[in-house]
């Protein structure tokens, strides 16, 4: 019997999908999942008349696929990988490669990588994004292990990829975590731009008055510009339209307003934080979920601390695309990757990843969940200039802050007199005001540091390290 090209384990509809990608592309496969059942359906439902076979355990799995065998796992994120990765191990042989597709925590995947490789296996962790559409008709992968394990699978994933008109959305992210690295940035930034919608929604309801068929017109208009057209706007604009089938009113309004998380927003922000990157905006869209989770207190917040509306704001009209309101957006969405792509670069070097910041931007162009126009502005701006500390100062990014700051400074005052809560737009506004300012007032904050434990300051005014016994008289 002729051997599988690739095997899967788990399916999941990601599992699913990406096997019949793999199909499609011409890679015979062979799939496990823990329950045959599972294995039975498939075969028989989306995976009849495919060049796809089922196993019945792990031994017939790996006997089922060619050497060396290359295997990608699609299961949950943590001890139910070390599981997997448990027991197949002792069917593998020297060269065998697994692939964890999974969105694992990165430092789960730096050891991961080092434990297989030092088995002579290869172990590539994955991310993997554009949900179930995505995984089916060509997802934006992120692949991070050693070189050689990339390149015996670099033919399967090219042709799986997503295309875009400069190549697939795949491409060898570094050694390593380095490839749920990113995949987990990739997601904060998602994190970032559904809440700026989210915002942004909200402006429209509250202080506009407007229907869902209304901001929805506005979402598609924002979807032709060059700074907004993306998969986000897109999405949103169908959420928006969408009608409650039985009462016929925007469906939108019938959910409740609580969003959860798998756990990437929550590690983008502590590597941040660990590494000493500026992620505000980021940190707001996961600080919003965290705070709409906590529908029972909010509930009895607002009859005790009384909300309502004090006043009305200019936030544009439909006529002009929601000006104002559209530059707030875009000027956040701006913040949202320029966080992301600075958390990379500090990361990159902290870890020794040597992230290659123009193939970031153009593996993330097509398939994934954050694609969108402006990739092609992010992507230029890195070939500009390799080196570039944060997207801000490039000089096109530096004219659409110039020309979109004094409305978004407007939405979010005008927001915060009506007591309306815009974490993404306000953080947002917060950070690239403090970037753009050359002296901050942290100067006083060493002060006080030192004044009451001896922490000691630098000076504008000459070298060294500095105290001042700040209570004595003679200081004063
Ligand atoms: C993607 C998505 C996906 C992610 C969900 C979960 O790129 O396809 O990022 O991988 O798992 O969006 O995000 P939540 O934390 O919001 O559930």
């Amino acid at each position: 019997m002729t051997k599988a090209h690739f095997g899967l384990i788990g399916l999941g509809v990601m599992g699913e999908n990406l096997v019949l990608n793999a199909e499609r592309n011409g890679f015979s496969s062979v799939v496990y999942n823990r329950t045959f059942a599972k294995t039975e359906a498939f075969l028989k439902s989306r995976g009849a008349g495919k060049a796809i076979t089922g196993a019945i355990d792990l031994q017939d799995f790996v006997d089922k696929l060619e050497r060396p065998r290359r295997i990608l796992m699609m299961i949950k994120a943590g001890s139910a990988t070390d599981a997997v990765i448990d027991q197949i191990s002792p069917y593998l042989q020297e060269g065998d490669l697994l692939i964890d597709g999974g969105n694992s925590e990165f430092r789960d995947t730096e050891r991961r990588v080092a434990d297989l490789e030092s088995k002579s296996f290869g172990y590539i962790g994955m991310g993997v994004s554009g949900g179930a559409k995505g995984a089916l008709e060509g997802p934006s992968m992120m692949p991070g292990g050693t070189k050689a394990s990339y390149d015996a699978i670099e033919s399967l994933l090219t042709k799986m990829a997503a295309q875009v008109e400069d190549g697939p959305c795949v491409a060898y992210i570094g050694p390593g975590g380095s490839g749920h690295f990113v995949k987990t940035v990739h997601n904060g930034i998602e994190y970032g731009i559904e809440q700026i919608l989210a915002e942004a929604y909200d402006v429209m309801r509250r202080v506009g008055g407007m229907t869902g068929s209304d901001m929805a017109d506005v979402l598609a208009q924002w979807n032709t510009t060059e700074e907004l057209s993306s998969y986000l706007v897109e999405i949103t604009e169908i959420c928006l339209r969408a009608k409650d089938q039985k009462e016929g009113n925007d469906l939108v309004e019938k959910i409740m307003d609580k969003a959860g998380q798998k756990g990437t927003g929550l590690w983008t922000v502590m590597s941040a934080l660990e590494l000493g990157a500026s992620v505000p905006t980021i940190y707001a869209a996961l600080n919003g979920r965290v705070l709409s989770s906590m529908k029972e207190e909010r509930i009895k917040a607002e009859l005790i601390l009384n909300r309502t509306m004090i006043k009305s704001f200019e936030i544009g009209n439909k006529a002009d695309g929601m000006r104002p309101l559209m530059d707030a957006v875009v000027l956040s969405t701006i913040a949202s990757y320029a966080q992301g792509m600075e958390l990379l670069r500090i990361a990159s070097s902290e870890f020794n990843y040597s992230l290659n910041m123009p193939s970031i931007a153009q593996i993330w162009k097509g398939g994934c969940i954050i694609r969108s126009r402006l990739l092609n502005r992010i992507q230029d701006a890195f070939n500009l200039s390799p080196e570039l500390p944060n997207l801000l100062i490039d000089p096109w990014f530096a004219e659409q802050v110039k020309n979109r700051l004094p409305n978004l400074a407007m939405i979010v005052s005008g927001a915060a007199e009506a007591g309306i809560p815009v974490p993404c737009f306000s953080s947002s506004l917060d950070y690239i005001n403090s970037y753009r300012t050359a002296r901050l007032p942290q100067n006083l904050v060493q002060a006080m540091r030192d004044c009451f434990g001896s922490h000691t300051y630098e000076r504008i005014d000459k070298e060294g390290n500095f105290h001042t016994e700040w209570l004595d008289s003679n200081a004063n």
